[in-house]
């Protein structure tokens, strides 16, 4: 896959996540290759299971600590004027520095990174302190502002609440305001709305991009939802069995997807980018392709998807396709799909 610019914000490259086990070795992240900029939105879509939400823990370096994960590749971070770290070689300390602050992640349950027995202004003020060196009363107001900022309704009195005093859709703004609350160059948020109906999904999500919007933060956003891609993202990656299999701006995959698995993903949606304007606030979620993915104990001599690929051919199954296309739009196949 080709890329130029240097002045992302973040950039992954060949990056395998393996899992280590007693019986052999589990390839989940394959190799995989993309770029954010500054203020960008990339969107990370996929079937469950192909390796979203890992690639999303690999760059947090917040792996499952019950198991044993080998993390190789690069993760390039560029934090402003500073010059560029590889997130895998940080020491934990490093990381834990930058984690919250500069790089933050917002995850698909809210409950799992908000302290119970915490209120949530408490837990966003002590972020604060901790991350910007605030004093407790700066520290304070500057947590309100956030809650604030995410709209929650009677914000100064929700600041001495608990987590479980409030609706999903306050915890998950509450999860906003302190991913956000550093303004972080860099915001991962995994599937941060699925959980939410519709109006407050899109409340939510028109909030993050303003945010966005005013803080130059990079997203990488994973969703199942391509209404929410075609709205919130300027440019989408599909993973498929631990690969990206196709990347390129949301107009172009959209209106002409290339992987034909991306066809199949997409097949369902009318008139694709024609109708793309039409898709914005819906849900439309992805479609079910039929057959199974590819073992991932082995290593991969031929195309993940061949054995479930409607226009699989001999060379399919024998060798290892190449990148084809261009910077703005390409694909993992051996054949051309241009319509
Ligand atoms: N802690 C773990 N131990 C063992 N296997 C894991 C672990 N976490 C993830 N996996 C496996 O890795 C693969 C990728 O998982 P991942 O959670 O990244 O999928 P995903 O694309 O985020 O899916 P979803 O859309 O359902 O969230 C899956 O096969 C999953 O079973
Ligand atoms: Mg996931």
């Amino acid at each position: 896959m080709k890329s130029a610019a240097s002045s992302a914000t973040l950039m992954v490259r060949n990056l395998q996540t393996t899992l280590v086990q007693k019986s052999g070795q589990l390839n989940l992240v394959r190799g995989i290759d993309f770029e954010v900029m500054p203020g960008e939105t990339l969107a990370l879509v996929g079937e469950s299971g192909s390796g979203k939400s890992l690639t999303a823990l690999s760059i947090m370096r917040l792996l499952a600590r019950n198991a044993q994960w080998n993390c190789q590749g690069e993760v390039l971070f560029q934090n402003g004027n500073q010059p560029t770290e590889n997130l895998l070689t940080l020491t934990e300390q490093e990381m834990r520095k930058l984690r919250g602050h500069q790089v933050a992640m917002i995850f698909q349950e809210p409950m799992t990174c908000l302290n119970p027995v915490m209120t949530v202004g408490q837990q966003i003020a002590e972020s604060v302190r901790l991350h910007l060196g605030l004093d407790h009363q700066t520290g304070n107001a500057r947590a309100l502002r956030a809650l604030e900022q995410v709209e929650i309704p009677a914000a100064s009195q929700r600041f001495h609440q608990y987590p479980h005093q409030l609706s999903g859709g306050m915890r998950q703004r509450v999860m906003i305001a302190m991913s956000m609350v550093c303004e972080p160059r860099l915001l991962i948020a995994d599937e941060p709305t699925t959980a939410l109906d519709v109006t407050i999904q899109a409340q939510i999500l028109n909030l993050m991009g303003r945010l966005q919007k005013d803080t130059g933060m990079a997203m990488l956003f994973i969703t199942h939802n391509l209404g929410v891609v075609a709205h919130h993202a300027a440019r989408v990656a599909v993973m498929y069995a631990g690969q990206i299999v196709e990347q390129g701006t949301v107009h172009g995959v959209f209106a002409n997807p290339q992987h034909p698995y991306t066809r199949g993903l997409l097949a369902c949606l009318p008139g694709r980018a024609r109708q793309l304007s039409k898709l914005t606030g819906q849900a439309v979620a992805l479609q079910d392709i039929p057959g199974q993915a590819p073992s991932m104990t082995e290593t991969l001599q031929a195309c993940s998807f061949a054995p479930r690929c409607n226009a699989c051919q001999k060379v399919c199954t024998s060798t290892l396709p190449e990148w084809r296309g261009t910077t703005n739009h390409s694909a993992l196949c051996h054949f051309d799909f241009t319509a």
